[in-house]
C-alpha cells in the first residue's frame, strides 16, 4: 500500500488506472469506514482511500481541533482491508490559499443537519469536489450512516457532471446496535451504555411504521420525550422520504428515519431506512 502526501504524487501514482475506486474519509477510522472499502473493491481495481480532517465543515467551536487524527494505525487498518493507496494531505496541500471557491449545495442541504450545522453540506461538497478532481475515481463509495451526506453528494455529481458511480454503503452498527462513529469515542462509560436508546428509538418507529401507523409526527414527539426523559438532548427525529428527504408524500412507501441528538457534549446522529406496509 502506498502512502501519499501530496496530490502531484497521487497522480503520478494513479498514472493511467482506468479503474479507481475512492473511499473519502476523515481517519479514525472503524469498522464502518472499512465496509466503504470492502465495497470500493468491488467497485475497482485500485482502491483510494482519501484521510483529511477537513475544516471547512466543522462547526465554529464544535470539535475539529479534538477530533481524533490516528494516521498510523488508519494506515495499518487500511493496509489489511486491502486498500491500494491512501492519499493522506496536510491542511496547507488542500488549502495552500483561502478556498474562497466553494461548491454551494442544493435545497436537499439545508434542512435537517443543514439546520443545525450550517456552512456544514458546501464545506463537505466542496471538500470531495476537490478529492474527486485530485483522484478523478470512477466510482466513490459514502455510508448511509451521514444519509443526508449521501444525498448531497449524490446531487453535487450529477448537476455538476462528475461522471463518477456513487455508492451507498449500509450502516455498520456495534453488537448492541450503536451505529459506528468516531464521535463514539467521546462518550463517557456510562454515556456509551445510554447511547443505544437512540437506535432503539428509531427501530421501534420503524416497527410501527411498518404496522401501519400514519401519524409519523406523534411518533417523533413520542421518541423525543423518551430521549429527553434520559438525559438527551434532540436535535431532530422525522419520518422523511428517502431521496428529496422532504416530508412523506401520501402514496410514497420508501422512508427513512433521520435523528440528531447530543448525549453530553457528544452529538450522535443515527437512521433507519422504513417502509410503508
Ligand atoms: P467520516 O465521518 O470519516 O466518514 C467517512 C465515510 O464513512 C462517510 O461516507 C461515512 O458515511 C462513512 N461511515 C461512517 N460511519 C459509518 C458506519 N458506521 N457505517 C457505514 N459507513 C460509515 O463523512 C465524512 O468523513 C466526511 O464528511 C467526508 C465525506 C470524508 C468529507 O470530508
Amino acid at each position: 500500500m502506498d502512502l501519499f502526501r501530496t496530490a502531484n504524487d497521487l497522480r503520478a501514482r494513479l498514472g493511467n488506472e482506468r479503474s479507481v475506486a475512492l473511499v473519502p474519509t476523515m481517519g479514525n477510522l472503524h469498522a464502518g469506514h472499512l465496509a466503504l472499502v470492502e465495497a470500493a473493491r468491488k467497485h475497482g481495481k485500485c482502491v483510494v482511500a482519501s484521510i483529511f480532517v477537513n475544516r471547512l465543515q466543522f462547526d465554529p467551536n464544535g470539535d475539529f481541533d479534538r477530533y481524533p487524527r490516528t494516521l498510523d494505525n488508519d494506515c495499518k487498518l487500511l493496509e489489511r482491508a486491502g486498500c491500494n493507496v491512501v492519499f493522506a494531505p496536510d491542511e496547507r496541500e488542500m488549502y495552500p490559499v483561502e478556498q474562497e471557491m466553494v461548491v454551494s449545495p442544493p435545497v436537499i442541504a439545508g434542512m435537517l443537519e443543514g439546520e443545525f450545522r450550517p456552512g456544514h453540506f458546501q464545506g463537505v461538497a466542496t471538500v470531495v469536489s476537490k478529492l474527486f478532481n485530485i483522484v478523478s475515481p470512477q466510482a466513490a463509495m459514502f455510508g448511509k450512516k451521514d444519509y443526508q451526506q449521501l444525498q448531497v453528494v449524490r446531487a453535487l455529481v450529477r448537476q455538476l457532471n462528475f461522471p463518477i458511480e456513487i455508492v451507498g454503503v449500509d450502516t455498520v452498527r456495534e453488537a448492541d446496535g450503536l451505529a459506528m462513529s468516531s464521535r463514539n469515542g467521546y462518550l463517557s462509560g456510562a454515556e456509551r451504555l445510554e447511547a443505544v436508546r437512540l437506535g432503539q428509538n428509531l427501530k421501534r418507529m420503524r416497527e410501527r411504521i411498518a404496522a401501519g401507523e400514519q401519524d409519523f409526527e406523534a411518533l417523533a414527539r413520542g421518541a423525543t420525550a423518551d430521549l429527553a426523559a434520559h438525559g438527551w438532548k434532540v436535535d431532530y427525529i422525522s419520518v422523511r422520504g428517502r431521496s428529496r428527504l422532504q416530508a412523506p408524500e401520501a402514496n410514497e412507501r420508501e422512508l427513512v428515519i433521520v435523528a440528531a441528538a447530543w448525549l453530553g457534549k457528544t452529538r450522535l446522529i443515527d437512521n433507519l431506512e422504513a417502509a410503508r406496509p
